[in-house]
């Protein structure tokens, strides 16, 4: 296995009557990072939670990393938000907001790293005024909503494409993949290049987590 490689539970697909337990369980199941998926039912139809919820885990004492997806229009307040709550990553979508530059350095000046989403029509070159500025290229690998839908295969080539745009860069930047991660579809989602993966129904719809998580990690190149 690829010792960076990072395994990011999405919340989405967790029990949220019992969302710390949840949180937990993963961790301890060798998760490496909280994947916090926030939809506004404006961006995206569906709506999950904000940051008073990412402030509970924290007041809660779960210590790992957590990073934040938003899948919300406006971005710029309710990242703030995120960042006092205890976000370490933001990651918004370029569709949904002004100015990027602005929201990329509102992220940075709260003291979190800056992600850029990617929805599977969005094409690669958004990036590219903004790649020295980024710490993290999340593509999606489904259409931004809801857990459990299928993996869209042209990802694959999109994944190798973002990887030799990060390698060409001076600075590290994680590619992470969300969207219909599961034994099936990791092992070529690693060869294409991704070091971060997003699993919701995968996991949390599985009956073990650490045997989930386990059985990823001897999928990843
Ligand atoms: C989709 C979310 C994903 C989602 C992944 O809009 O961004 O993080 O929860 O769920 P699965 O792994 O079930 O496709
Ligand atoms: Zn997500």
């Amino acid at each position: 296995m690829n010792s960076h490689s990072l395994i990011a539970p999405s919340i989405l697909s967790a029990n949220f009557a019992r969302l710390g337990e949840e949180v937990n369980s993963v961790i301890n199941a060798g998760a490496d990072w909280i994947h916090f998926d926030v939809m506004d039912n404006h961006y995206v139809p569906n709506l999950t939670v904000g940051p008073m919820v990412c402030k509970s885990l924290r007041d809660d004492g779960i210590k790992d990393f957590i990073d934040v997806h938003l899948m919300i229009t406006p971005v710029n307040d309710l990242a703030k938000s995120f960042a006092k709550a205890g976000a370490d990553l933001i990651s918004f979508h370029p569709e949904a907001v002004d100015d990027v530059d602005q929201t990329i350095g509102i992220i940075q000046e709260s003291g979190c790293k800056v992600g850029i989403a990617i929805n599977p029509d969005t094409s690669l070159s958004v990036l590219e005024n903004i790649i020295t500025d980024i710490d993290l290229v999340l593509l999606m690998s489904v259409y931004p909503g809801f857990g459990g839908q299928e993996f869209i295969e042209d990802t694959i080539e999109k994944i190798a494409d973002a990887k030799k745009l990060i390698d060409q860069q001076d600075h590290p930047i994680f590619l992470e993949v969300d969207g219909g991660i599961n034994n099936e579809t990791i092992s070529r989602v690693s060869q294409a290049g991704a070091n971060v993966f997003v699993a919701g129904s995968a996991i949390f719809g599985s009956s073990d987590y650490e045997k989930t998580i386990q059985g990823f990690r001897q999928k990843i190149t």
